[in-house]
């Protein structure tokens, strides 16, 4: 059995409970990945407060992890057992649910294309605070058609995203000139990120704002307000759903280790970093705590969760024979309830 934190009803943080689950058998092209960190993002607590997709109960939230590969099933051909691997697991079958638990637990089996090798300059706090908002930062820039030379506005310079948002446009995108949006106290840190320009939106409103950009990326669904520094005829991205302006493109994400292998120059490089918020890496056992501070909306950078129950890496005698798992550390056995 592995310990996890899930739900069984929607609601507050306080939903959220420690039990046990089994640890589940990696099937053809699966890992199964022991996590060292997660990270959490805005979708696990809106996922959780109300139906944003079918689910069935008890949920397991979590969608970012970084880890180490201690089993795999047939057919898996780019990892090995004992590879350090980060990824995001959202992976939706027919019905539109989520194939597999999430990450807030101790192992998972996911799909191998989801994952990618965890670039050795990066910790394990630092990989899995990446995935999901890098493959969104990501996507808004190829929905947008954006080319090299051209300057961005980025709503939202702080946040998950936005971080990334700034570091791709800088080091990866090409862009001539990047304007970010935070909060007074963290002015220095987005311009550290690479913007050429902060504006600090409690002291400066769009209309205040002379210049108009090629590309208007806006993490924090306000297009309704910032649409006004996009240039006539230039791309509004708003990652928020429903977008706030008739002008602006709702743009998602695509999960797959592939994007995240693509980025491996740039991470190795230190051209893109993760940022983890200076309140964290929060522990396993404060995971409840890690999402009353997302839930602020005041984040800088990523959540990031660490200190997982058990951090030995179990052998294996064969490639896919979890049987030899070992039973749950001491200390899990405790009164909390068994889920399954
Ligand atoms: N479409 C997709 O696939 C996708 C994927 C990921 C995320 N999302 C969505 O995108 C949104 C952002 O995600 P995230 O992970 O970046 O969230 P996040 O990390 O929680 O964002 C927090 C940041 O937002 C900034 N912020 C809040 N109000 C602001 C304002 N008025 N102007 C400028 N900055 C402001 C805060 O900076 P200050 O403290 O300085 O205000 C804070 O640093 C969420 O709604 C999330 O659900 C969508």
């Amino acid at each position: 059995m592995q310990k996890a934190w899930f739900y069984e009803e929607y609601g507050p943080k306080e939903v959220l409970k420690l039990g046990y689950f089994p640890i589940p058998t990696p099937q053809h092209n699966q890992l199964l990945i022991q996590f060292r960190a997660a990270a959490l993002n805005p979708i696990d607590c809106k996922r959780r407060q109300r139906p944003i997709f079918p689910s069935d109960f008890p949920v397991v939230p979590g969608c970012d992890m970084a880890g180490i590969v201690v089993a795999k099933g047939s057919g898996v051909t780019k990892f090995n057992i004992g590879d350090e691997v980060y990824g995001n697991i959202q992976d939706f079958n027919a019905e539109g649910k989520l194939k597999q638990l999430g990450t807030l637990a101790e192992f998972i089996v996911v799909e191998e294309s989801l994952v990618a090798t965890k670039p050795n300059n990066l910790s394990f706090e630092e990989a899995a605070s990446l995935p999901l908002a890098v493959q969104t930062a990501i996507e808004g820039f190829e929905t947008a058609g954006f080319k090299a030379g051209q300057n961005i506005f980025v709503v939202g310079g702080a946040g998950g995203v936005g971080t990334l948002v700034i570091q791709l446009a800088k080091h990866l995108y090409g862009a001539s000139y990047v304007v970010a949006t935070t909060s007074t106290p963290k002015v220095e840190f987005v311009k550290n990120l690479g913007a050429d320009k902060v504006i600090d939106y409690t002291k400066t409103t769009y209309e205040e704002i002379d210049e108009k950009y090629d590309f208007l990326y806006d993490t924090i669904g306000d297009c309704k307000n910032s649409f006004v520094v996009a240039k006539e005829d230039a791309p509004i991205i708003d990652i928020t759903w429903p977008p706030s302006h008739p002008r602006a493109v709702y743009s998602s994400l695509t999960v797959s280790g592939e994007n995240l292998e693509k980025l491996r120059p740039y991470l190795e490089t230190g051209k893109l970093k993760s940022e983890i918020d200076p309140t964290g890496p929060y522990k396993f056992t404060d995971v409840i705590e890690a999402f009353r501070h997302l839930e602020t909306g005041r984040a800088r950078g990523k959540v990031v969760i660490t200190g997982f129950p058990s951090q030995h890496i179990p052998s294996f005698k064969s490639s896919d024979n979890i049987n030899s798992l070992p039973p749950p550390p001491h200390e899990m056995v405790s009164q909390e309830m068994s889920v399954y």
